[in-house]
């Protein structure tokens, strides 16, 4: 690693200069922030757990036709993936209502929504990721109306495909957060899909198998990483 260039260093993963210039090599961290950094932890091997279930998940989304940046990964920490213009927005699908959306609107944690919510917040530390309308993302110039749409669509078709796949393993997908970026002209989805930005739920027990273990203090945080490499993969890490 140390021979290579750090370009950017955020809360989960480091970026790294790559071969290609249009190339990223992605290093997975073991830390873990809450509360837009305010808590702060490690979880072990939660670098290595996050790499291998991204790299299964955009594989699972590829073979589905859905764009990712996903290249390769040539060790267990690092990910090589596409460079990205990225589009400072998080996208959050939801399912059920669950953490800031069953606060806002007073809904019990699990109730189900009756059809699939998409929500958009800007990507700023400095503002505590506030949610955006459509109207607020065109005066801030974030994405054309277009590019909304096609992030709108890809989500909820991403959704679709990891709901209905993660139902065989007997897990429930209750949200989860997304981010896009440009690449010639196309929207294609960056970033990773881990227990760290995902809530999910065993389908029998209703048990969190996601980061809400550590947000929420309820310990066997990295088991539950762990039974979700097992249920995606087979491994047991
Ligand atoms: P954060 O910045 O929220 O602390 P991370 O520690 O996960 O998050 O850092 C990864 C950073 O890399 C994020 O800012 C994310 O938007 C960005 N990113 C993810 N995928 C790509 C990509 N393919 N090209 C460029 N930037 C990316
Ligand atoms: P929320 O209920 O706290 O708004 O979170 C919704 C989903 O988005 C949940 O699966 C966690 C994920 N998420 C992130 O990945 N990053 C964030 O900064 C936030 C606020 C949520």
């Amino acid at each position: 690693m140390s021979d290579k260039k750090a370009l950017y260093e955020g809360k989960a993963k480091i970026m790294y200069e790559a071969e290609k210039p249009d190339e990223l090599l992605v290093y997975y961290k073991d830390d873990a922030t809450a509360g837009n950094g305010a808590k702060k932890g490690t979880i072990a091997e939660k670098g290595i757990m996050n790499n291998k279930m991204t790299a299964f998940f955009f594989g699972l989304l590829e073979k589905e036709g859905i764009k990712t940046h996903y290249v390769s990964m040539p060790s267990d920490r690092e990910m090589l993936v596409k460079k990205l213009d990225m589009i400072p927005l998080e996208v959050v699908m939801r399912n059920v209502a669950a953490g800031s959306l069953a606060q806002r609107l007073g809904l019990a944690e699990g109730t189900p929504l009756a059809e699939p919510i998409v929500e958009l917040y800007y990507k700023s530390d400095e503002l505590g990721d506030p949610m955006l309308n459509h109207y607020h993302i065109q005066v801030l110039k974030l994405a054309t109306p277009e590019e909304v749409a096609a992030i709108e669509r890809t989500g909820l078709r991403i959704n679709a495909i990891l709901k209905d796949f993660l139902k065989q393993k007997k897990v429930d997908l209750i949200d989860f957060k997304l981010e896009f970026g440009r690449l010639n002209g196309e929207i294609v989805l960056g970033d990773e899909i881990s227990p760290d930005n995902c809530r999910f739920w065993d389908s029998d027990t209703h048990e969190k198998l996601d980061k809400d273990r550590f947000r929420r203090d309820l310990g066997n945080v990295e088991g539950a990483y762990k039974e979700m490499l097992r249920r995606l993969t087979g491994e047991e890490r």
